[in-house]
């Protein structure tokens, strides 16, 4: 089998020939046979020109020394990942609580009416990150076009962007909004977004961008080819999205138009106050760089991230790196020590994300995590064949690593039911079904505060489909600004509010 591999793995003859290529082209060719890749042109003798070219012209865009520390740290197990994973002991992170109190109330009103006088000032931009791809959903296509309205047929990035609009026009000051895609769904996303007119956002405000993409490796530390001409490649993690929006410009051009604060949120979830007043004054009144969301977790094993404490800085930790024992630890009062879940809803100062893309272009920025996946490859023939299980890995940053490097973090509770409702899955647990489960609630419970009917089953559920556009109401006031008195919910029946 060794020696199966060794013989494919140089061209036929030794050099390959490199005639008919552009210098750059070339170039590519020569600096991964000198990084030790020379497996990538195993079926160069059999590429007419064209192929020739593509294979090149991909070779010549990775960046080889970084592929080179990627594999020494994580996949040739010369253990220097071992040596920097981050040591010292985890403690559970300081929380800002809900608010318990009148004073604890007053003060988030406050903190209210700060995060809309920076908002007012154009200082705020929403971010979403939908670079993703959305595998375990199963739905073909960027996952911000994935229609989850239960009675219009809305798509995520409608809702998300209404929201936004909703925030812009209550405070009269259109925020930019940034959509973070990848080289997989650059193309839809920005047609879908075009044909859709951004949903009624000034489109001068809004900003497509691309993540960079990483090559997958096998176990052996060799990149691996997708088909005959082609690699193997990936989206770079959301973490991702420091070096794209600074390689984009966007950090110098929101800074020049005096942004200087980014509500980040994921394209998965319906739920999220997109741009979050009380939450961006809490972040502006803390000077802190990055401050997060979290919510209690539903049982010790939630796939969320958890917030945590290492040396005294605040971090976000993966689920799947949670120690077992740490996941499961309760308190005198029986509730999970670490249960402060990492919804991926976060603020950033624009300077702070400015800095970090500094550090990033000098070798420093977000440490990468390693994955294993099932990676289509190249087939004897060159084909692209789906692997039996997981044959590759790949190489992703994540965002969440950025707030140990900030010089101020913080981490603000919120409620599930407020918040979080992720359409992850393509059944069951954050799934379609689950979220639109969560939004009926939401919908729900508005109306009925403001005094209207709706028809429940005997298991409580909502009788009948709700939809609320954010542009008819963001919150439970201002949805009973709007309600007609005696509005009441025929059982069984379609109500939409836009
Ligand atoms: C993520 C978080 C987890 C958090 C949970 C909340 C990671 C590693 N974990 O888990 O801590 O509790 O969300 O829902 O992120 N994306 C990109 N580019 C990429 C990869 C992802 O833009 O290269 C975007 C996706 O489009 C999506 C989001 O990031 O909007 C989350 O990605 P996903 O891989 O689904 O993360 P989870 O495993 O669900």
């Amino acid at each position: 089998m060794a020696a199966r591999k060794a013989k494919a793995s140089a061209p036929a003859g030794g050099a390959p020939d490199l005639s008919g290529l552009s210098p750059d082209e070339a170039a590519g060719v020569r600096r991964a046979l000198k990084a030790g890749q020379g497996s990538t042109l195993r079926f160069w003798d059999k590429l007419d020109l064209a192929g020739r070219q593509r294979l090149a012209a991909q070779l010549a865009g990775i960046d080889y020394d970084l592929v080179k520390r990627l594999i020494a740290e994580h996949v040739s197990g010369s253990g220097a990942a071992a040596a920097k994973a981050p040591a010292g002991k985890l403690e559970p992170s300081p929380v800002d609580r809900l608010p318990a109190s009148e004073d604890e109330r007053r003060a988030e009103e406050r903190f209210r009416e700060a995060g809309e006088d920076a908002i007012r000032a154009g200082r705020v931009a929403a971010l979403t990150v939908a670079g993703g791809q959305g595998t375990r959903l199963g739905y073909d296509g960027p996952k911000g076009c994935y229609v989850f309205g239960p009675v219009t047929g809305r798509t995520l990035f409608r809702h998300h962007a209404e929201k936004i609009l909703a925030v812009s026009r209550r405070c009269g000051r259109t925020i930019p909004w940034l959509v973070m895609t990848s080289d997989a769904n650059f193309e839809v996303t920005r047609d879908y977004l075009v044909r859709e007119r951004f949903f009624g956002v000034d489109p001068a405000a809004v900003h497509i961008f691309q993540q960079g993409m990483l090559p997958a490796s096998d176990r052996a530390g060799q990149l691996i080819l997708e088909a005959a001409d082609r690699l193997a490649m990936s989206p770079n993690g959301h973490g991702g999205t420091i070096q794209a929006l600074s390689d984009a410009g966007l950090l110098d051009k929101l800074a020049a138009q005096g942004v200087d604060t980014i509500s980040y949120f994921q394209v998965d979830n319906p739920l999220v106050r997109a741009v979050d007043p009380v939450f961006i004054g809490r972040h502006i009144a803390a000077s802190s760089e990055m401050s997060i969301k979290v919510l209690k977790k539903c049982g010790p094993l939630e796939k969320v991230g958890v917030a945590v404490t290492r040396g005294g800085r605040i971090e976000v930790i993966e689920y799947s790196d949670l120690p077992d024992e740490l996941a499961h630890a309760r308190d005198a009062k029986g509730e999970l020590l670490y249960w402060a879940g990492s919804i991926a809803i976060h603020v950033f100062s624009v300077p702070f994300l400015a800095r970090l893309a500094g550090e990033a272009k000098r070798g420093g920025g977000l440490p990468y995590h390693r994955a294993e996946k099932a990676v289509p490859c190249a087939d004897a023939e060159g084909k692209t064949a789906k692997p039996d299980g997981k044959n590759g890995i790949k190489f992703e940053c994540f965002i969440f690593d950025a707030l140990p490097l900030a010089r101020k973090g913080l981490v603000v509770e919120t409620r599930r039911e407020e918040e979080f409702a992720p359409i992850k899955n393509a059944t069951g647990e954050d799934s379609a079904e689950s979220c639109r489960k969560m939004l009926a609630d939401e919908w729900a419970r508005w109306i009925e505060a403001a005094g209207g009917e709706v028809p429940r089953r005997a298991d409580g559920t909502v009788d009948g489909r709700i939809e609320v556009s954010p542009l008819y109401a963001l919150d439970a006031a201002e949805l009973a600004a709007k309600l007609p008195a005696g509005f009441r919910m025929k059982p069984g029946s379609d109500v939409v509010l836009a």
